[in-house]
């Protein structure tokens, strides 16, 4: 259900069944909290029994009196000093607090923050987000509305962006958590062409001989011992007046079993989100096209399982990508650098100001950030935009080394290249890896191996797919606009 956000009159003159007032880790009020506190005289005093401090993250929801026209009151703590994306996270937080009522009210978004309508609703709406489609009984949030009281924050446009953005996040969360027996490549790439559809975007989709005959061979090759056929989605966003360029790259790894470089057990359980690339490029241009951004955009994105039968790539054997390079695979499980070298390749044939590729790509990645950080790889300044990107959004990533004397971890005996070097350093050989398929322009590589998925619900984002990235690559998209 769509939440619908509006501006309101000043607290006491607004309607609504649960009233959303922030509080500092010291005690001291945020915005409405002096005047609730005038109208509940026990409430300061019920919280300091209750132990509740306005850490980040702490939320209370108590019975508000008849006289206050509310329900219910729910205190939502800001920590110590307050950022944009801990706007965000309160406003997720509190989201949750009060998903079962019907029509909240707020004035967090009167807080000291530009844009703080923006952040406030995003996090509201990013934050009730719950992924119910397999259950036989759902228990959907029944909110309703998210009225801001008062004008401010930023007025609709803020608005109006955060809801682009919270769109495109959870359809990349769809998908991410979608079960691969529910997302073949076939059903995805019709998934794409209706998105398009209905934002006026065109569309190409190779099927699996198309495949073959463009030269896709790294994407056969993955394909290859897979039951369900491959495809190779091309979406194209091209508003009138845009005057750069731009191409996504997603990984659209589907299952991820590690082919017959098998995985354990345990190492598949999630590999359902193997896709999580390909979803969030796709994220991304839906938000892209719905804030009708002045930059073309083209989505590339490889499909395919990763799986094992008689007819599966073997370790040893050789493909010549899109680009004419060979590829030799030491490691079938090494697989996603394959689909991606044939994307990167069609994405600098298109010639655009900057390709950005977004993938699950390495365990590696995750190792040495964890699960909260992306890692960006590229050239100088392809790189340091996706940063600055990245930080503008709120979404943490660091900047990686492409460091040149690793390639020769990658040197092969019989092509021109192979798909794994050695242990350490994976994340690294990995990107040197893709840089032979990126051309010679401005390129980057988000490694999203440990973002992609939140393995506790915390603030705005529940437990599974995150959608990290979207937000990064719209604000990549708006510098390039802006540029
Ligand atoms: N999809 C995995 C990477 C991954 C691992 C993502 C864990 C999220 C969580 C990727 O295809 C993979 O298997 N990479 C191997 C590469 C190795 C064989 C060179 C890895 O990281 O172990
Ligand atoms: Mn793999
Ligand atoms: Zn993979």
């Amino acid at each position: 259900m769509e939440l619908e956000i509006r501006f309101g009159e000043a607290i006491a003159a607004v309607e609504g069944d649960v009233l959303v007032v922030p509080m500092f880790e010291d005690g001291s009020w945020g915005a409405g909290g002096e005047w609730l506190a005038e109208q509940m005289p026990g409430l300061e005093s019920y919280l300091e029994s209750t132990g509740f401090k306005g850490a980040a993250g702490n939320v209370k929801t108590v019975p508000a009196g008849e006289s206050l026209g509310f329900a219910a009151v729910t205190v939502v703590g800001l920590g110590e000093e307050l950022d944009a994306e801990g706007l965000r996270r309160a406003a997720g937080s509190a989201a949750r607090a009060c998903s079962k009522f019907s029509t909240a009210v707020t004035t967090l978004h009167l807080l000291d923050i530009d844009e703080a309508a923006e952040m406030v609703t995003f996090g509201f709406m990013a934050g009730l987000y719950a992924f119910e489609s397999f259950k036989s009984e759902a228990k959907p949030a029944t909110i309703e509305a998210l009225v801001l009281a008062g004008d401010g924050g930023g007025g609709e446009p803020a608005v109006a962006r955060a809801r682009a953005l919270a769109h495109g996040v959870a359809l990349t969360r769809d998908l991410v958590n979608t079960p691969a027996v529910a997302k073949p490549p076939a059903m995805l790439a019709t998934r794409v062409e209706d998105i398009a559809a209905a934002r006026g975007m065109t569309v190409q989709v190779y099927d699996e001989h198309e495949v073959i005959a463009a030269g896709f061979g790294g994407l056969a090759a993955v394909a290859s011992g897979a039951a369900n056929p491959p495809r190779m989605v091309v979406l194209d966003y091209a508003p009138e007046g845009a005057t750069k360029s731009l191409a996504f790259v997603g990984k659209g790894i589907v299952f991820d079993s590690g082919g017959l470089s098998i995985k354990p057990a345990s190492g598949m359980e999630d590999m359902k989100t193997d896709m999580a690339g390909a979803a969030t490029v796709l994220g991304a241009v839906q938000a892209i096209a719905e804030l009708g951004l002045a930059v073309e955009v083209r989505a590339i994105m490889p499909f395919t399982e990763n799986v094992i039968s008689g007819h599966a790539m073997r370790p040893g054997d050789v493909f010549t990508a899109r680009n004419g390079k060979t590829v030799e695979v030491l490691n079938t499980d090494a697989e996603g650098r394959l689909v991606l070298a044939d994307g990167l390749s069609l994405a600098v044939e298109g010639e655009p100001d900057l390709v950005v590729d977004v993938a699950t790509l390495t365990g590696a990645a995750k190792v040495a950030l964890g699960a909260e950080i992306g890692a960006v790889f590229g050239t100088d300044d392809a790189r340091d935009l996706v940063v600055g990107a990245a930080e503008s959004a709120g979404e943490h990533v660091w900047p990686m080394p492409l460091h040149s004397a690793y390639r020769s971890h990658i040197d092969s005996t019989v092509a021109d290249i192979k798909n794994t070097g050695e242990r350490w350093g994976g994340a690294i050989t990995a990107a040197l890896f893709l840089s032979e398929f990126a051309g010679d322009g401005p390129w980057a590589h988000i490694d999203i191996a440990g973002p992609a998925r939140a393995s506790k619900t915390d603030n705005y984002t529940p437990k599974g797919a995150s959608g990290f990235g979207v937000r990064t690559l719209v604000a990549v998209a708006e510098a390039l606009a802006a540029s």
